[in-house]
């Protein structure tokens, strides 16, 4: 694979946010027999064949899924590269009819066609929810009916968990409403181009899509406007130019559904739910990283945290659900950005008078707070895999056997981190 590549990034602390860089070529000619596995010009990067294989066979790929069709996750499977392992999330209804047992039969039968493995849960399992409560995330259970709360990032949240229980060493989402096979295949071969090119254990590949289609007037319209991307970019990009003191656009994957990033820093970081998670991820890398909140961990300043953007060449095919979803998106967003001690006191204000002119809030009201899951890492993943087992009948591995790897990271003590001493 190659992609653009370029030197100037944006930093925050020890974060490295990279500019967008597009793929070049999804196929590119750098072969195994090339003596370095990543090399280039001035301007690009290739990544070989052997070292995105190499990735692949450490990348677990988490398909994320509610009520699509049978035949659109169909062909999501198909398009995830045969080394990686595929992890299906679901939060389908099982009545009246169990689509949770249809989405398994599908995966048993493409694990059996293609010679591969899988695993699968049900978010909604109660022994789900008693294993995650055993392991000590009790705040992600739902009171009412034991299973792991609904929402994205909940799954999102229990997806690293299981992965971090495979020994693989980096996770990717996939969204299982995409309807095109191609797109998912180039997003997970950029996953294991962007982490070979990253060199760092803590990093981050999020992916810009290059289009939406639409039809319009019975024609089909490839729209670059992403309209939760556009409000969540415009405000993070603010807060970095309140640090930096100057104007930016350097962040475009605020909402980024598909994005990669290491378990080594995966399991340190907190994560939001529903909606929130993925723009939470630059806020929990800013608290942790950024150097600007007392008693944060220490990440070495000549590893970093390289956090990659990678803009794709597939159009996103993907279900529309509509303005009322978009808004409830960019709320969330807003909430998580609105609560963060990394937010400074004037672009709190400028959320709350946006949300106040969306007709979110009303003059005097505070944003919502979202709900935020301490770091998988703190979790004992022993007894997670000892109640899965023994009492998550919804819990599936097709040819593979789990194992739990020690503890390797400290997560951050998080009431070491007070309000920032330092605002802009
Ligand atoms: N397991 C599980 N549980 N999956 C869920 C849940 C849940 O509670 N909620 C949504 N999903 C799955 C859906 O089934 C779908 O495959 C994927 O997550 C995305 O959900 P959508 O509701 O289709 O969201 P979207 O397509 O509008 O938004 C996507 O793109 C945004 C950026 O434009 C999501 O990936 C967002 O997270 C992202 O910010």
């Amino acid at each position: 694979m190659r992609l653009e590549y370029s030197y100037r990034t944006e930093r925050f602390g020890a974060v490295r946010i990279g500019p967008l860089q597009k793929v070049v070529e999804i196929d590119s000619s750098a072969s195994d027999s090339d003596a370095e596995s990543i090399h280039g010009d001035s301007a690009t990067r290739t990544v070989s064949r052997d070292r995105l294989r190499e990735v692949e066979r450490d990348l677990v790929i988490v398909v994320p899924c509610m009520n699509e069709p049978r035949r659109v996750i169909e062909g999501v499977l198909a398009g995830i590269p045969h080394d990686c392992l595929i992890l299906l999330v679901s939060n389908s209804d099982r009545t009246p009819v169990d689509r949770y047992d249809i989405e398994l039969r599908s995966l048993e039968e493409f694990c059996r066609l293609a010679n591969r493995p899988a695993i699968a849960v049900h978010q909604q399992d109660p022994g789900v929810g008693a294993a995650m409560k055993a392991a000590g995330l009790p705040d992600i259970v739902d009171e009412i009916d034991g299973g792991v709360r609904r929402g994205k990032g909940e799954a999102m949240v229990l997806a690293m968990a299981l992965a971090a229980m495979t020994g693989r060493r980096y996770v990717g989402y996939v969204d299982a409403d995409n309807y095109v096979p191609g797109s998912v295949h180039e997003y997970c071969k950029v996953y294991a181009a962007g982490l070979a090119i990253a060199d760092s254990p803590y990093s981050m590949v999020r992916i810009a899509w290059d289009s939406k289609p639409k039809v319009r007037d019975g024609k089909l319209f490839f729209s670059k406007r992403g309209r939760t991307s556009e409000v969540t970019n415009d405000f993070l990009n603010r807060l970095l130019a309140e640090y930096s003191g100057f104007g930016t656009d350097a962040i475009v994957t605020g909402n980024a559904g598909e994005h990669a990033l290491s378990l080594d820093l995966g399991l340190r970081m907190r994560m939001a739910g529903g909606f929130a998670v993925e723009p939470f991820q630059f806020v929990e890398l800013f608290e942790q990283f950024g150097g600007v909140l007392p008693g944060a961990a220490p990440i070495p300043s000549e590893v970093g945290v390289p956090l990659l953007q990678i803009g794709t060449i597939n159009p996103h095919f993907h279900d529309n659900k509509g303005d009322e979803h978009v808004q409830s998106m960019r709320f969330q967003a807003l909430n998580v950005l609105y609560h963060s001690p990394v937010c400074p006191p004037g672009l709190r204000t400028e959320i709350m008078d946006f949300m106040i002119l969306q007709g979110a809030l009303e003059p005097g009201q505070e944003p919502h707070r979202e709900r935020i899951y301490a770091p998988v890492g703190s979790l004992a993943l022993d007894r997670l895999l000892g109640g899965l087992e023994s009492e998550a009948h919804s819990f599936r591995t097709f040819g593979y056997r789990m194992v739990v790897t020690p503890r390797t990271v400290t997560p951050l003590a998080r009431d070491r981190v007070h309000e920032p001493t330092v605002l802009a």
